[in-house]
């Protein structure tokens, strides 16, 4: 008789970038299989092994270890040029030891879709602009939900390929002549990269929902990677300046095949501060000093698109609201080091509305553009903790940070990040 598995999603608490590529990567020996389930090529998961930097885009952060289970799963939009692009790359350096599927029900980023991205971006505008990372995202989430898009399966035969892309690039082609002013592409243009995308990726396609299940069902443990943070969520995030998928717990089961009940545990990745890169509000928001040491020492710039991220204090009301949409079991705490030096430490407990205390997170962007934050303060410490591998080691005050985190969110911090190092890490019985 096989016993059940054990089905973990991760995800990111805030927005994005708060070091999940290095706590998959962390866990990495204790899982069994690592799925993407939604978003693209937008992501940036960043993994450093002995000071080897890998950054993942589309792939699962887990692929460095030898005969594990990879998968990307039908919620991700799927870009064949990127990924056949970091497959080579692993090659080349020796690190493709994963066994790695792709779900024929992803769909798939057309050169198209990034056209339409920038295109989009422009005609927003200053003011109104999301700031995407133009990586075809949000245009090809639309044609999944327009029911115009072409998935993983549609390319891999060569007649099928044609027939969808004619009719899905007459649509664009009008969209991007008529309503953008761009020039239209040709049929061949895209055709024959796709024709080839289809031939490299097939060995890769297989039915992934049936195999997470078979491999649920033979015990294995499965670590669903969210990209993109809680606040990005189409749903739930800071709409309009959110991503187009659903980044929350939820958006697991859907972009897996995976039933909802194999769920055992809810991981979410914290940064110790917050940062976020693109457009839209972040009421913890640092323009002056502390902002520019937090991104100096955190090397807080973009690992997609290379932007400076903007960062600031930990925001507690923002972080609430992610813990309570997600049901988080337990917090990975990341990059407490960046926050050595610092004599005081601040975290917005509750923001000024209009005058009107509020400790409650609104997902409109109007409302929370408004938010003034209102801080608590505690002191900070001085010591380097980039070595501490036990959390007795750590400062006191360093310490009775992560107790505060804990208490105010009701939530246990299991592990915590002191370097970007796979073993900079400190396990509380994670
Ligand atoms: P992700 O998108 O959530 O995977 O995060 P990114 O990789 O985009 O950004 C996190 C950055 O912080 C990367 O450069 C990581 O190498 C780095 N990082 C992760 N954890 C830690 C940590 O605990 N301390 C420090 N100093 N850096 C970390
Ligand atoms: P990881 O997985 C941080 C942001 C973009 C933009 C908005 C929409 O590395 O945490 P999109 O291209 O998705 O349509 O852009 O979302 N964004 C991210 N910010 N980390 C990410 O991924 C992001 N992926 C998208 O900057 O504001
Ligand atoms: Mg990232």
């Amino acid at each position: 008789m096989s016993s059940k598995g054990r089905v973990e999603v991760l995800v990111g608490a805030q927005w994005g970038d708060e070091g999940k590529g290095k706590v998959v990567d962390t866990i990495g020996p204790r899982v069994d299989v690592f799925v993407r389930y939604q978003g693209g090529a937008n992501a940036g998961h960043t993994v450093i092994v002995d000071g080897e930097k890998i950054i993942f885009k589309l792939l699962p952060s887990g692929m460095l270890y030898p005969g594990k289970l990879c998968v990307i799963g039908n919620g991700v939009v799927f870009d064949p040029e990127q990924f056949l692009k970091e497959v080579g790359e692993l090659h080349s350096r020796g690190l493709d030891r994963a066994r790695l599927v792709v779900s024929p029900h992803a769909h798939v980023v057309m050169p198209y879709h990034k056209v339409l991205d920038k295109a989009q971006e422009e005609f927003r505008g200053k003011g109104h602009m999301i700031g995407t990372t133009g990586r075809g995202i949000g245009p090809c989430y639309v044609d999944k939900y327009a029911r115009s898009g072409l998935r993983v399966e549609d390319i891999l035969d060569d007649e099928r390929l044609r027939v969808r892309l004619s009719y899905a690039l007459e649509e664009k082609n009008t969209i991007i002549k008529k309503l953008y002013g761009g020039t239209p592409m040709p049929l061949s243009e895209i055709y024959e990269p796709a024709r080839a995308w289809g031939k490299a990726i097939a060995p890769y396609v297989e039915d992934a929902s049936a195999l997470l299940c078979e491999s649920y069902k033979n015990g294995k443990r499965i670590v669903l990677e969210g990209a993109q943070g809680t606040l990005l969520d189409v749903d739930y995030g800071t709409y309009p300046y959110v991503t187009s998928s659903s980044t929350t717990a939820a958006g697991g089961f859907i972009g897996t095949g995976l039933p909802i009940s194999a769920l055992d545990r809810v991981i979410a990745v914290v940064k110790a501060y917050t940062t976020r890169v693109g457009e839209g509000p972040m009421p913890t928001e640092d323009k002056g000093d502390l902002g520019e040491r937090l991104r100096d020492r955190g090397g807080e710039f973009g690992a997609v698109t290379g932007r400076a991220r903007r960062c600031g204090w930990l925001d507690m009301v923002a972080l609430k609201y992610s813990m309570r949409l997600n049901g988080v079991s337990v917090i990975a705490l990341t990059k407490l080091d960046v926050l050595s030096g610092e004599d005081e430490i601040k975290v917005c407990t509750s923001y000024d509305l209009e005058g009107v205390k509020t400790d409650r997170f609104n997902g409109d962007s109007e409302t929370l553009a408004k938010c003034r934050p209102v801080f608590e303060s505690m002191p900070g410490w001085k010591e380097n903790i980039s070595d501490c591998s036990a959390f007795d080691a750590l400062p006191e005050a360093a310490r009775n940070y992560v107790a505060y985190i804990e208490k105010h969110t009701g939530v246990p911090v299991g592990l915590i990040g002191v370097g970007p190092d796979r073993h900079q890490t400190i396990d509380r019985g994670f």
